[in-house]
């Protein structure tokens, strides 16, 4: 099936209008009674725990698999943040765990290592165990922009996977030592400093206009920029067949340099600039030696 084939599966990650009445009707709707209850302050505003509460709501978008018939919709949950850990992650961590079981999101490591809690925060794509809770207002919440939904604020990475999978992100030598390590002088190994470091959360990606709109041939920010780390790689020997298959109009080239990459990576790295490296190498022909090419800063 096209990625843009499937329009039921398209609405499904449309965002609800947070304005219209029925959308904000259908919300309150969605409360739960067990979020109601956290959601009423006691008489002297004083939570179980004996401190004064502090509640804020998190709107969440919801869509279930099982249920097709039922559009998208965003819940209502109100949370005390003086009962509530510091992050977005804490937030949902607490919602599933105590009043809602079947809110559904990925999580592993909580220290923005593994990627999997990656969605679109208040506006912005980025991990939800980095996030900090913003205590002043309340928080809408839905699943990385323009991709399908597999179910709440669960992705579907399948066809960025199959384009990872696609540049081939391991070393290709062609004359591997007979034995021991393959060595790089401390200047070559430098040279993958602010590539290595991406965690593939795909904050960069579905933020990037270019792969909203040509998903199935565009690569994206961040599978260019691994692509580009391999190239980067000393050790590799197969940098010009790498750049070979970016050679046509939308793989590389679609990227239009608008920076929506950059600005939301939330490991602070600069796949704009690794993109635009490769396009300057391919133009310009590689440099002569791998210490020549640049570093790459964190932001
Ligand atoms: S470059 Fe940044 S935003 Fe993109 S996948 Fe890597 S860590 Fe995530
Ligand atoms: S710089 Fe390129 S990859 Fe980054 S957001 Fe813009 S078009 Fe997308
Ligand atoms: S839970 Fe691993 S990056 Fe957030």
């Amino acid at each position: 099936m096209s990625l843009f084939a499937g329009n039921a599966l398209r609405a499904a990650v449309r965002p609800v209008a947070s304005g219209s009445t029925t959308s904000l009707a259908r919300a309150a709707a969605f409360s739960t009674t067990a979020t109601a209850r956290l959601a009423t302050p006691t008489s002297d505003d004083v939570g179980a725990s004996g401190k004064a509460q502090k509640l804020k709501t998190f709107k969440i978008y919801r869509w279930n698999p099982d249920k097709p018939a039922e559009k998208p919709r965003l819940q209502s949950y109100t949370l005390d943040l003086n009962q509530t850990g510091p992050m977005v992650l804490d937030a949902l961590i607490k919602i599933k765990n105590e009043v809602d079981p079947s809110l559904t999101f990925r999580r592993s490591c909580r220290e923005g290592i593994c990627g999997s809690c990656a969605m679109n925060i208040d506006g912005v794509n980025t991990l939800a165990c980095l996030c900090r809770i913003d205590r002043e207002k309340e928080s809408k919440i839905y699943p990385l922009p323009h991709m399908y939904v597999v179910k709440d604020l669960v992705p579907d990475l399948t066809q960025f996977y199959k384009q990872y999978r696609s540049i081939e992100p391991f070393l290709k030598s062609k004359n591997p030592p007979a034995q021991g390590e393959h060595l790089q002088s401390p200047e070559e190994r430098r040279r993958l400093d602010g590539l290595y470091e991406c965690i593939l959360c795909a904050c960069c990606s579905t933020s990037c206009p270019s792969y909203w709109w040509n998903q199935d041939e565009y690569l994206g920010p961040a599978v260019l920029m691994q692509a580009y780390r391999w190239m980067a790689d000393s050790r590799d020997d197969f940098t010009e067949e790498r750049k070979t298959k970016l050679e046509n109009t939308f793989s590389l080239y679609a990227c239009r340099t608008i920076m929506n990459c950059t600005r939301t990576c939330p490991k602070s790295l600069n796949p704009a600039k690794a993109i635009a490296t490769i396009k300057k190498e391919m133009s310009t022909g590689a440099p002569a030696k791998a210490t020549d090419r640049p570093i790459m800063p964190a932001q």
